[in-house]
């Protein structure tokens, strides 16, 4: 571990200076408590032939137990990706699941389905689903809580509009984001979820925010979940930084003391994603 602490030399000069280095020793034992979680969100792309073929050029280039990796995948690809994947350490995601157990909803997928065709974690309120979808942050809330009902891991997504930051009102979107979707959430539970924040102006873009502005809100978001809950839950549950994560930002996003790893869209279709999981 690279700890980054003042010299003592000065003591005398500086009283403090005891308090900043045990503040930053316990920001790091804290941060690296969490294990980074890098998943990739294949959005709309990739048949089930054309994933298996992807899983299998990916495999070896993902070996890495230092890291939790995760394959988002569309639903049709589910059952072959996870065929695939048996034996590696690979786990896969669903990128959208439905809140209610069963019935008439057509085209909708179930929990239970995702549960049984071995899916452990899903992505939900994506910018995406939310943009062309209409999904609101209560109905994230209710397939945040269906997740957890069975035991699926949900990947929480949040993120401003360029214009919400121009206006400098992103924290207060993105806590309303968090705080909405967090509702009857119990305190263990969060402490095992993840938030993805995804600037909706650096997805897909090839707009990376810059690290500071990437820290800025995981830290912010991290202290959203401190005020919901408690401190302990802030510093277990794991927040992600996604939006044009590529191999050569990633091992400085992930190095920032609130990130603990990334959601990558465009990234994850390529060899580039072996790269970003063995980031450091
Ligand atoms: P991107 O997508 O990496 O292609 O920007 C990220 C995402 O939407 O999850």
């Amino acid at each position: 571990m690279e700890v980054n602490i003042p010299s003592c030399s000065e003591e005398a000069k500086w009283p403090c200076r005891r308090d900043i280095v045990s503040e930053i020793v316990d920001k790091e034992i804290k941060k690296m408590a969490r294990k980074k979680i890098i998943a990739g969100n294949w959005k709309m792309n990739k048949t089930p032939s054309e994933a298996v073929a992807l899983v299998e050029e990916l495999k070896p280039l993902v070996a890495n137990e230092e890291v939790d990796v995760v394959f988002c995948v569309p639903a049709i690809d589910i059952v072959p990706v996870v065929e695939a994947c048996k034996g590696t350490n690979i786990q896969v995601g669903a990128e959208n699941m439905y809140f209610e157990e069963s019935g008439a909803y057509t085209g909708e997928i179930s929990p239970a389905m995702l549960v049984d065709a071995g899916v452990k974690y899903v992505v939900l309120g994506h910018s995406e689903r939310r943009d062309y979808f209409g999904e609101t942050n209560e109905d994230v809330n209710k397939k945040v809580l269906k997740a957890f009902e069975h035991g699926i891991t949900p990947i929480m997504c949040c993120g401003e509009t360029l214009e919400q930051r121009e206006q400098g009102v992103t924290m207060d979107f993105i806590r309303q984001q968090v705080k909405v979707g967090l509702q009857n959430v119990t305190a263990d539970q969060a402490k095992a979820m993840v938030i993805a924040y995804e600037p909706i102006w650096a997805i897909g873009t090839g707009k990376t925010a810059t690290t500071e502005q990437a820290e800025e809100v995981c830290k912010g978001i991290r202290e959203c979940v401190a005020e919901v809950y408690d401190e302990a839950t802030a510093e277990a549950i794991r927040i992600q930084y996604g939006g044009s994560v590529n191999a050569g930002n990633a091992a400085e996003l992930f190095a920032q003391a609130d990130i603990d790893g990334g959601l990558v869209g465009g990234a994850s279709l390529k060899a580039d994603f072996g790269k970003i999981v063995n980031y450091k």
